[in-house]
């Protein structure tokens, strides 16, 4: 396969990335070895003054290493080979004989920017598409052709580790400024300012600044490795072992030679591009892709342009979905029942905007900016101009009906009516409409700011538009739409309250909440589930819990503890300070009086604890996958890592019934299942793949 195109002019040649048959360019292992013939060509030709690389790509120069060749690796020696082979291959570039220059308009992730450091010079431009860094960290590896040891050289040790470890990227300026690259220029003016820089070149070398990092990189380079292997434990809980390699590397390589660092990283990485951890993380990037390109329906429709939202509801929900609209620029009506609620509203929304300019990711000016795309009312003025409107009010099915009749009064008649709801039935909250087609749930998740899935609820009668348009206006704002099935609890609150409830059964069993909290965040996930359901708020999650028990009757059932919990002492959980534990700032200790409330005290091993609450949810997915929910397993597992923070070092729930194997899921449910009774029964699905030994994913 042709992956470059080569000329030479006035003794500049021009190598132009331009990969056959796609629109971008990937630097797999048949791209290197081309571009190894031709280095070793270059060198024959006379009268070369100096080499570019360039890409013929829109938006992209090289996207990265070729994902599915790290996903093949199995063995680590075939591993060190190949990565010693493309260590060879991009080494050459900086051994040419005259200078070297690469061009970057656009993404240069990965090994193509492990190519381009390999080069004497950057060049790149200000467009937005510009994206410089080694994200390799997020595939469970590190990046391997040299990108560890060359860009420590750039920017010093600290900054390396940080970039590296966060697996960071960064526009063309931000690169400037850290010294990745040696220019950053206005994208209008690439050809011109292009040309005068390989003058300067050409005329004398341009001297660049040394960088030699920070005080500390330099005498105290041991504190830097501490702070950052502290910093790494408290963010991954040891869990994503390419975080520690690449400590590891760097203290190993810090006296050494960029040429003999090179044999460590090549080890470091082929241990770990055979590892599950990175198969799983490689899988997940996999399902991420296929859910970027789904577009809500098969056919072929075009999603209405949607630029004035209105939100009804000005609670946790609606302030969050207001603060992410009016951040890409839409003009946002806020309905409120008081004026007085705006002062609220605007509070939470300014805190998270805060938060972008301390991270220097917004200007005060832009911020401004954005807040003024925001307008609020308490009655309906102005709704006639209004293109979609998101409801966020309470949980509550009449309120909700009685809202949209209105809506449907004031607003224009190809407008979108969007609910929030969190467990009612779309297609019943649609029954009193005049368009129920143009009716939808947008499910998005608490905090809004933060959390990227939102699931999109076609109800009965929804049309294909509405379906498009919902899930195009969803990645509009940078989150992951997921569409779901309209059930009660849609995917991943229907398999998440199971999860919540098993816990607080185990609890009123007699085991200590706090062990369960700890037992399940060692597993991986974010929080405990009584650390969680105090997050979320004991009201919401009982109310939601009440909707799934109503519905799915005893499987669903609501433990007796938690109706105390919230009826008779009417804990709120966090935001009232008081839940499962007492909350005091971020400070948490746990709630004697809620631990009075069993008597009994029975230990649990650790492997029921896990098995309880985790294979609970994998049954609860495997029936949402046999009643059709959601569309595949792969989205089921993002679904859960993205909703719910299911560790994505296990890649994803069903993932990690795969890793068990069903065989043995089924045996331990059904073993459960005569102990605890039929909510354990396992799913027809799991006993059909147990008897036919078929696993969710297909391999690795
Ligand atoms: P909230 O209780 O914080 O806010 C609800 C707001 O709606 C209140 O400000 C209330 O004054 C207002 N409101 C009630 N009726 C209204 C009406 N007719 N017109 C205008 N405003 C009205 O509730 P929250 O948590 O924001 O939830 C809102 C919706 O989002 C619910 O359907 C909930 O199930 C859903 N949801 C909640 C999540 C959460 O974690 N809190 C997560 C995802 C969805």
């Amino acid at each position: 396969m042709k992956a470059f195109d080569f000329s030479i002019e006035e003794g500049i040649a021009n190598l132009c990335f331009d990969l056959e048959y796609t629109s971008v360019n990937i630097l797999s292992f048949d791209v290197l070895r081309s571009l190894d013939k031709k280095l070793d060509e270059l060198k024959e030709i006379e009268g070369v003054k100096l080499l570019k690389f360039t890409s013929a790509k829109e938006g992209i120069f090289i996207a990265g290493a070729d994902i599915s060749d790290i996903q093949g690796l199995k063995d680590e020696q075939r591993a060190y080979e190949l990565v010693r082979e493309g260590q060879r291959i991009l080494s050459k570039i900086s051994t040419l004989p005259f200078p070297t220059l690469v061009v970057i308009n656009g993404a240069c992730l990965g090994g193509g920017f492990e190519l381009a450091l390999c080069c004497d010079y950057r060049l790149v431009t200000q467009s937005p598409k510009t994206k410089i860094g080694l994200p390799e960290v997020n595939l469970g590896i590190l990046p391997g052709f040299g990108g560890t040891q060359r860009l420590k050289r750039l920017t010093g040790l600290s900054k390396a580790l940080e970039l590296i470890l966060a697996g960071k990227i960064l526009n063309g300026k931000k690169a400037e400024k850290l010294g990745l690259v040696d220019a950053c220029v206005p994208q209008g003016y690439l050809e011109f300012k292009e040309k005068s820089f390989i003058e300067q070149i050409l005329k004398s070398p341009v001297r660049k600044k040394k960088r030699v990092g920070s005080l500390l990189d330099q005498y105290l380079p041991k504190l830097v490795f501490y702070y950052a292997r502290k910093k790494v434990m408290q963010k991954t809980k040891g869990k994503y072992p390419a975080a520690l390699a690449i400590l590891d590397l760097f203290e190993k390589t810090q006296d050494k030679d960029v040429n003999a660092s090179l044999e460590d990283e090549a080890r470091a990485f082929s241990k770990l591009s055979i590892t599950q951890t990175s198969k799983n993380l490689i899988g997940l990037f996999y399902s991420a892709e296929a859910l970027k390109k789904e577009k809500g329906v098969k056919r072929k429709v075009n999603p209405i342009s949607i630029n004035i939202i209105s939100v009804v509801g000005g609670g946790v929900m609606g302030s969050g979905i207001v603060f992410l609209f009016s951040k890409i620029d839409k003009l946002v009506r806020m309905k409120l029942r008081r004026y007085t609620q705006a002062g609220e509203a605007i509070n939470s929304i300014l805190k998270v905007y805060k938060g972008f300019i301390k991270r220097h990711r917004l200007t005060k000016n832009e911020v401004e900016n954005k807040l003024a795309h925001i307008s609020y009312t308490t009655g309906f003025n102005g709704f006639s101009q209004v293109e979609l409107s998101i409801e966020a009010i309470v949980e509550n099915q009449e309120a909700k009906q009685e809202l949209y009749s209105e809506l449907e009064k004031v607003m224009d008649n190809k407008a979108i009516i969007a609910s929030n709801t969190s467990s009612l039935s779309i297609s019943i909250l649609s029954e009193k409409m005049r368009h129920p087609e143009r009716f939808i749930g947008m499910h998005f998740f608490n905090p809004v700011a933060r959390m990227p899935l939102v699931e999109i609820i076609p109800g009965k009668k929804t049309s294909d538009k509405t379906i498009v348009t919902a899930v195009a206006l969803a990645k509009e704002a940078g989150r992951t739409p997921i569409v779901v099935g309209d059930c009660a609890g849609f995917l991943v609150n229907r398999i998440l309250i199971p999860y919540i409830n098993e816990s607080i059964r185990m609890f009123e069993e007699g085991e200590d909440f706090e062990k369960i909290d700890k037992l399940i965040s060692d597993f991986g996930m974010p929080m405990g589930p009584f650390v969680l359901a105090d997050e979320v708020g004991l009201d919401v999650g009982y109310k939601v819990s009440k909707v799934l028990e109503d519905t799915y009757g005893q499987r669903m059932k609501i433990s007796g503890i938690l109706d105390k919990v919230y009826h008779q002492m009417q804990l709120l959980g966090k935001k009232a300070g008081k839940g499962f534990y007492l909350h005091k700032g971020q400070k948490r200790e746990v709630n004697e009086e809620v631990k009075a409330l069993v008597f009994s005290k029975r230990s649990f091993d650790e492997k029921e604890i896990i098995d309880r609450a985790i294979l609970i949810m994998v049954n609860e997915a495997a029936l949402c996958l046999e009643e059709s929910i959601v569309a595949n397993a792969q989205y089921l597992d993002m679904a859960m890592v993205m909703g719910t923070g299911f560790p994505p070092f296990r890649g994803g729930l069903l993932k990690y019934a795969d890793s068990l194997g069903i065989q043995s899921v089924v045996v331990s449910l059904q073993s459960l299942s005569q102990q605890q009774g039929e909510r354990f029964e396992p799913a027809k699905l799991l006993l059909d793949m147990a008897k036919n030994g078929e696993t969710f994913y297909k391999e690795g």
